[in-house]
């Protein structure tokens, strides 16, 4: 399996947008964390957060490539990890027409890839913008206002109760916890 700092390579080399990189490092706190609670692996989980978007760059005007080149420069470094390449392409399964998500971990990346950009989005109307100053009330006052943070699918967020079996605000509270411990690494 990938070391984190192979990943780290990977990912910045291939993707130079700080806000993206942010992204990245985001989602990839919330997977480990998740992965705690789901007694999995949180360096597995943690990759496959840090990389899940590491093709945004080159894909971004050709949604139905996002994952797939990725997924080709794993395999091409000899990953062979099939839950690693899978979860992965599972998250833009809308896109490629392949691979819904299947497993906790599946569903984990799906949703959380939603809720870290909602909860970065309240973080930037804090007065002081910083994650710190966030809280769970916020993060749920600012979820039904769809146009606010729109770009933050809320269906795909509020899945964590089906496909998880966590209630909103206990996922809130967790992916917050998380991002708030990685604050200074994503600039909030
Ligand atoms: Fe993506
Ligand atoms: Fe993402």
């Amino acid at each position: 399996m990938i070391t984190r700092d192979q990943a780290w390579q990977l990912l910045t080399s291939r993707m130079q947008n700080r806000n993206l990189r942010r992204h990245c490092l985001a989602v990839e706190a919330v997977m480990r964390a998740l992965a705690k609670h789901f007694e999995a692996s949180a360096q597995k989980w943690g990759i496959v957060g840090l990389l899940h978007d590491g093709d945004y760059e080159l894909s971004k005007d050709t949604p139905a490539k996002h994952t797939l080149l990725m997924h080709a420069w794993l395999t091409e470094m000899g990953e062979t990890d099939q839950e690693i390449l899978s979860a992965i392409l599972s998250h833009n399964f809308v896109h490629t027409g392949q691979n819904q998500p299947a497993n906790y971990l599946e569903w984990s990346l799906y949703c959380s890839d939603e809720l870290t950009g909602l909860i970065v989005a309240v973080a930037l109307v804090m007065p002081d913008k910083k994650l710190s100053s966030v809280t769970v009330e916020a993060v749920l006052k600012k979820f039904p206002q769809k146009s606010f943070a729109a770009g933050a699918h809320r269906e795909q967020i509020a899945l964590c109760q089906e496909k998880l079996g966590i209630e909103l605000d206990d996922f809130i509270a967790l992916s917050l916890s998380a991002m708030q411990q990685i604050a200074s690494q994503i600039g909030l």
